[in-house]
């Protein structure tokens, strides 16, 4: 989708004070994952590939600390900002006037509990806003079952009047299927004198983010509501019931894009894969693979049963990845083998590397706390049940014998063994029975 007239980048401002007690967790709501992955960093992803946005501000109060920290470490041009005690989303988005005093703009405003919001409706939704000229849109969607949600109240022209929280409705209002989706466009600079004016003269005793529309219909602004398509999409997560959920409607469109994409996935229901991972045409997934983070798989491939790629895999054309093994942040070149029963992690296989069931990269120096390489070069060979302790490299076309520990490099085409040489008692069983007579 072309965006044309829009001039500016936004701003937006996503909500993650709450409590989250539902979840029933020590750690703050929108740092549950979803494979890997925060529920904050997927709308802060969503808002950041629309492309629109300059800077994210993101409204932390319970567990602050740990919000800030996580947020600062993985996005650059994202910012928290404090908001304590909570009184509200109207007293939320109000935390970020004094960092925006000067903006001229639009802000969007969102929840950060909302994982499956996708830049498609976001740049749809902002689309809308321009097109009407409008200095405040609200998203809204149709819901069979619409109880909790503000309700939306058109005026007879179709353009917004007001929203009514659940708890403040009446009966007749409580029938609206139209509902407030939690997403808002607002001209800064025409809608920022609203904030100063929020009262908590409602069921809740709250500063209502949504009374701001009553505001700017009273101040004949031009107020609306933009239906959102899929609805899915404002899914939010309270409890681990839902977060479990949300796991499935994702999972279930990445499948369905892998498999219109030409990817073989025999059981869709007990296969698990990210949306960022992309895999080859051709490429056969069997059941029970777990695949989480950001992933690069090739064509031709076989992964699975019962295999679980990690994070960070970058994995060539024809390669084989079998029952239980585990691959996390490693590259595997083309047609290399790892079959069975295997941990394969920071390393790197070059191609046609054929890895033995059962052996181990020992990546992990529990002394010193350091991760550290595993290189196999192209053609090498490791025998069953090997342990490379890393950093090591196996040169092109060397043998490392069955049950080896490897501690240090090995030359092209030669052949390691560490395990003591096998012996031979000949007639041992006969002499034991002989004797024990
Ligand atoms: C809000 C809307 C409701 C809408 C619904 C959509 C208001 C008054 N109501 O209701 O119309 O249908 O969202 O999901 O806005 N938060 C803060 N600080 C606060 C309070 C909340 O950061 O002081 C954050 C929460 O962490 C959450 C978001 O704002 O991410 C929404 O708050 P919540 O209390 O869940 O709003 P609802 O009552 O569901
Ligand atoms: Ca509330």
């Amino acid at each position: 989708m072309k965006i044309d007239n829009i001039e500016e980048k936004v701003i937006t401002v996503i909500m993650a004070a709450g409590k989250g007690t539902r979840m029933k967790s020590d750690t703050p709501k929108v740092l549950h994952t979803i494979f890997d992955k925060t529920l904050v960093g997927y709308v802060i992803d969503a808002v950041n590939k629309t492309g629109l946005v300059d800077e994210n501000y993101i409204i932390v109060g319970h567990q602050a600390e740990r919000v800030e920290e996580y947020v600062t470490k993985n996005y650059q041009n994202t910012k928290t900002v404090l908001q304590s005690p909570q009184l509200g989303t109207g007293h939320a988005v109000s935390m970020v006037l004094s960092f925006l005093n000067d903006f001229k703009g639009e802000v969007i405003i969102l929840c950060g509990d909302t994982p499956l919001i996708t830049e498609e409706t976001l740049k749809d939704f902002i689309q809308a806003h321009y097109n009407k000229k409008s200095d405040l849109t609200v998203m809204s969607a149709i819901f069979e079952n619409p109880t909790n949600y503000g309700r939306i109240i058109r005026n007879k022209d179709d353009s917004l009047n007001s929203i009514v929280e659940e708890k403040d409705a009446t009966l007749e209002q409580k029938l609206i299927k139209e509902v407030n989706a939690g997403i808002y466009c607002i001209n800064w600079e025409r809608i920022k004198p609203a904030f100063s004016q929020l009262k908590t003269n409602n069921a809740q005793g709250e500063y209502y983010l949504t009374d701001i529309i009553k505001w700017a219909n009273e101040q004949n602004l031009n107020v609306n509501a933009h239906i959102l398509k899929n609805n899915e999409e404002i899914f939010g997560i309270n409890s681990k019931i839902q977060l479990s959920e949300a796991t499935k409607i994702l999972n279930k469109k990445s499948v369905i894009r892998l498999m219109e994409e030409g990817v073989q996935i025999v059981d869709p229901d007990t296969t698990f894969i990210s949306p960022e991972t992309t895999i080859g045409a051709d490429t056969l997934v069997l059941p029970n693979v777990y695949i989480t983070g950001k992933n690069i798989i090739g064509k031709n491939c076989k992964i699975g049963p019962f295999a679980h790629i990690r994070d960070g895999a970058t994995i060539g054309n024809n390669v084989r990845i079998g029952n239980f093994v585990e691959v996390k942040k490693s590259v595997i070149e083309e047609n290399s083998k790892t079959d069975h029963l295997s941990y394969i992690g920071d390393a790197h296989l070059g191609k046609n590397v054929n890895i033995g069931a059962g052996t181990i990269t020992a990546n992990y120096n529990a002394l010193t706390k350091e991760k550290c390489k595993t290189i196999i070069c192209d053609d090498a060979k490791i025998g069953s049940n090997s342990v490379l302790v890393a950093p090591v490299r196996i040169e092109n076309g060397a043998n490392v014998g069955a049950l080896s520990v490897i501690t240090t490099d090995v030359p092209e085409n030669s052949l390691a063994v560490t395990r003591s040489p096998m012996k031979i008692f000949k007639d041992w069983v006969l002499t034991k029975i002989k004797k024990d007579n």
